[in-house]
């Protein structure tokens, strides 16, 4: 990889600020100042300096987000604040993406990453990786709701109906569902609920496959994960045992 590429890839410099950096010989590489932007080096291997600092190699970003309302899940947007706005500087590296979107008034866990690889994973289909939800109801939750989501709940869609693919839900208090899916149609969540009857009041992503929005992460913070913990989102567990992890880590969510 050049060296150009390298700097401007683990650091914010831009490519021609990475460039500048290297001709006024502010990068040294195995000890060595080197200050040529198209030289070679092996990042695995080499050892980089910008300014003294060690430059780590992380092939890809990965951070953890606890969503807040009121915030778009869009990398730009002319108008409106998004997650990416949330960022601090040293953390905005170039190709930042949210990976899926939640709803601007739904807040919890949203990845931020540069891996289209691991995005495409997560979102396809094919993968059907579940998204766990917590939903504060208008009504009571209504115990047939179980059979309805597990038979698979049918949306209309302008003019025609959307069969969802089947669903889990629980109750974890009179108030308080917790779904899982596994699909992202536009307003999922809301509208399986808006079509038994229902009215979802605040939403909250809690989990995806076997990654967890740490309870204690207050709401518009963030940290930045490894990639193998970002693994632990291709893996799932089953459904009982999310509803008893949630029932005892979130109770905070419903007993005010
Ligand atoms: N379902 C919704 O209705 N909204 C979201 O933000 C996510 C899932």
């Amino acid at each position: 990889m050049r060296l150009d590429r390298f700097l401007s890839n683990q650091t914010t410099l831009s490519r021609t600020n990475a460039q500048i950096a290297i001709r006024a010989g502010q990068v040294t590489v195995n000890g060595t100042v080197l200050r040529k932007p198209d030289a070679a080096v092996s990042p695995e291997y080499d050892c980089i300096l910008w300014n003294g600092k060690q430059i780590s190699y992380q092939a890809h970003h990965y951070f953890l987000m606890h969503k807040p309302a009121g915030v778009i899940s869009a990398s730009d947007d002319p108008k409106q604040k998004t997650v990416l706005d949330l960022l601090k500087p040293e953390d905005c590296f170039p190709k930042l993406f949210p990976c899926g979107r939640l709803d601007i008034d739904t807040t919890g866990l949203l990845l931020i990453t540069d891996d289209g690889d691991l995005a495409h994973r997560m979102l396809s289909p094919k993968h059907h990786v579940p998204k766990y939800y917590l939903a504060t109801l208008r009504d009571p939750f209504n115990p047939q709701y179980v059979a309805w989501f597990r038979a698979g709940i049918t949306l209309g869609e302008k003019d025609k109906e959307f069969q969802c693919l089947p669903a889990e839900i629980a109750a974890m208090h009179t108030h308080t569902a917790l779904i899982c899916l596994h699909e992202g149609k536009y307003h999922q969540v809301k509208r399986m609920l808006a079509a038994v009857g229902n009215h979802v009041e605040q939403l909250m992503r809690i989990r995806i496959g076997n990654l967890s929005l740490p309870v204690d992460l207050p709401v518009g913070s963030y940290f930045s994960i490894l990639h193998n913990d970002v693994e632990k989102m291709l893996n799932f567990s089953d459904f009982e045992a999310v509803c008893a992890l949630s029932k005892a880590e979130y109770s905070s969510y419903w007993i005010k």
